[in-house]
């Protein structure tokens, strides 16, 4: 939901926020702007509708030199993606110009004051609302710039990262933030802003995660001197980032989406590495470990997120009802903030996010833990919003996932759920330690497994050539691959554009059944565990009515494969690990499908990566 980006130092500041742009992409892409403040006291912006390639065209005969700039990467919520409303936007006299990501939810109130006050609009943006009461407040108060967005931001209701450059300040960027990250990074004589790490990490490996309603005063030579809205100085730790460049670039890939889904088994290896032992007779997993005493006492699990998390959120609520019979409830985190829900204090949340940033379940994790419930978060942004406000939690640890359609990110999330599970499980005696052990063994072979699957990629492609121009598609599963039905049917639905329902197969004859025609093709996961010969009924239902079937089979099946058109094979494993095997082919079906459409895989129209707005 925006990307935002600055520097102060030395260097030329153009190549270096258009390079932070492009890393940040991912947060938004209909519209991208530039300002740079140069010695020549102006204050110069530059705006383009599209994506950050379009900016740089139309900057390409421009000056924009300057050693102090802050740039933007839009998704639209306030005004539709134009010129007019790409960030930065100028106060009323240009003397200021501002990023933003965020809403500004009375905007309304604000915009009309100000209207009556004289104050003109160029946009319809929320944003442009904040930058002329800064400059307002800043005018009649007779304030300094720190001090008139200390005030503004005090009238501000809803979430916010900014950045403010001044005219004619040439040393000084002001950035401040509430529910919208920001990361100032710290390099020598130099400083860098950014929604995230990743613009930061090639510069220096030092960054400060800026808290909710801090504002820093980022200066040229000097630490960033971090104060409150309320004026109250502040200290921070600075962090060591783990991150490096090659995570950030497609490293021969076409797609960062492609590239994603093949780096899975080692993601997982990478995600498993010190919590399982090597003897695989324990799993160990600090974040339940030091809080041992909550997790045996727990009443009830109830798992909040959005989207492809809370899929993985529905195959953990089968891990933890069968290892560690907690009763578990699936909520998504938007209808859960605002449903004034029954929350028991010896309730164990957990909350899942790959960005760590999805503002609804923020919100969520907050409502939660002020019930007095313990908060676990399950995130892959080391240092993001619900990691830091979770009481424990576990990092997937995939590195940074850029395609904006969710692949590894989400096996790792039900990895993680796995070994909470089992270690649970183990704590509270639910299932013997043999089977455990048996458990691990098997979760340890997964990624040789994946490995398995990501061979069927040419066959998948094939495939995918014959279902292009399907205008619907239907997706089903049952127990722990219902789940991956929604999840497949999202993943198609995000990238091609095309239609699908993920279903769960046993409903299909209550309804949805009648949409079957030779037009239909339907993608049934039908592997050889618990509910295989249910799901071949459901299968032969859709056959009788002239559906065209994918099914995907284990290795060696025969009844599948004498029923379905065609058939996806994959190694046979534990019936709860399935979903880490049944979801790759459903990713490559999805990825083929979208590039043969000639679809943007990895920026999605409508999309962004991180959806901090609500
Ligand atoms: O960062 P989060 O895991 O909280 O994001 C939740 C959803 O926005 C995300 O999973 C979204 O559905 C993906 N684009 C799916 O591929």
């Amino acid at each position: 939901m925006c990307g935002i980006v600055g520097y102060i130092g030395e260097q030329d500041a153009y190549p270096i926020l258009i390079k932070g742009l492009h890393r940040l992409e991912y947060r938004g892409y209909d519209s991208a702007g530039i300002a740079v403040a140069n010695s020549g006291d102006e204050l110069k912006i530059y705006k383009a509708k599209g994506r950050v390639d379009d900016l740089e065209e139309f900057c390409r005969s421009k000056d924009i030199s300057g050693n102090i700039g802050i740039a933007h990467t839009r998704w639209a919520t306030h005004g539709e993606p134009s010129n007019a409303n790409a960030h930065p936007h100028y106060s009323e006299s240009e003397n200021l110009a501002l990023i933003h990501n965020g809403i500004i939810e009375n905007y309304a109130v604000l915009k009309q004051q100000l209207i009556n006050k004289g104050f003109h609009f160029r946009s319809n943006t929320d944003t442009e609302v904040l930058v002329q009461l800064i400059e307002y407040i800043k005018d009649l108060n007779k304030v300094d710039l720190c001090t008139a967005i200390q005030l503004a931001l005090s009238e501000i209701v809803g979430a916010y990262a900014i950045a403010v450059l001044e005219k004619g300040v040439t040393d000084r960027i002001i950035v401040a933030r509430k529910s919208s990250p920001l990361v100032l990074g710290i390099g020598d004589n130099e400083y860098f802003i950014a929604s995230d790490a990743s613009p930061i990490v090639e510069y220096t490996n030092k960054v400060i995660y800026l808290e909710d309603e801090e504002i820093a005063i980022v200066s040229r030579n000097e630490p960033p001197r971090i104060l409150t809205i309320k004026n109250v100085e502040k200290s921070h730790e600075i962090i060591e980032l783990e991150m490096n460049i090659s995570q950030l670039e497609k490293g021969g890939y076409p797609h960062f989406m492609l590239k994603e889904i093949f780096e899975q088994p080692q993601t997982l290896r990478d995600c498993m590495r010190g919590r399982i032992d090597i003897s695989c007779q324990h799993v160990v997993l600090s974040g339940i470990i030091d809080h041992k005493e909550r997790f045996l006492d727990a009443r009830r699990i109830i798992i909040l997120a959005c989207g492809t998390s809370w899929h993985a959120g529905l195959v953990g609520k089968y891990l933890f009802e069968s290892f560690c019979r907690i009763p578990v409830e699936v909520e998504y985190s938007s209808e859960f903030r605002y449903r004034n829900p029954v929350i028991y204090p010896d309730d164990i949340i957990i909350a899942i996010s790959q960005s760590g940033e999805t503002a609804d379940t923020l919100a969520a994790v907050e409502l939660a833990r002020k019930s007095g419930a313990f908060v676990y978060g399950i995130c892959n942004v080391v240092g993001s919003s619900i990691a830091r406000n979770t009481d424990s939690g576990s990092y997937t640890h995939v590195g940074p996932e850029i395609g904006v359609a969710s692949t590894k990110a989400f096996t790792a999330q039900l990895v993680v759920l796995s070994m909470m599970a089992l270690c649970i499980a183990r704590e509270k005696k639910t299932i013997p330690d043999e089977r455990i052990k048996a458990l691990l063994k098997e979760l340890n072979r997964i990624p040789d497994k994946i490995e398995k699957i990501l061979q069927s990629n040419e066959l998948i492609s094939d495939l995918s050539k014959i279902f292009t121009y399907a205008h619907n598609f239907i997706y089903l599963g049952r127990g722990f691959n219902y789940p991956i039905a929604l999840e497949g049917a999202l993943k198609l639905k995000e990238i091609s554009y095309i239609h699908a329902e993920g279903y769960p197969a046993a409903e299909m004859k209550h309804g949805p059944i009648a949409l079957i025609d030779t037009e239909m093709p339907v993608v049934a996961i039908a592997t050889d565990n618990g509910m295989y010969e249910k799901v071949i009924s459901n299968i032969q239902e859709i056959k009788a009515r002239n559906g065209r079937v994918i099914a995907v089979v284990s290795e060696n099946d025969t009844v599948v494969k004498s029923i379905a058109d065609y058939v996806i094979e994959i190694p046979a494993t534990e019936d709860c690990f399935d979903p880490l095997l049944t979801t790759i082919p459903l990713q490559l079906l999805s990825y083929h499908i979208a590039v043969n459409k000639r679809r943007d895989v990895d920026m999605p129209r409508n999309l962004a990566k991180s959806v901090t707005v609500e």
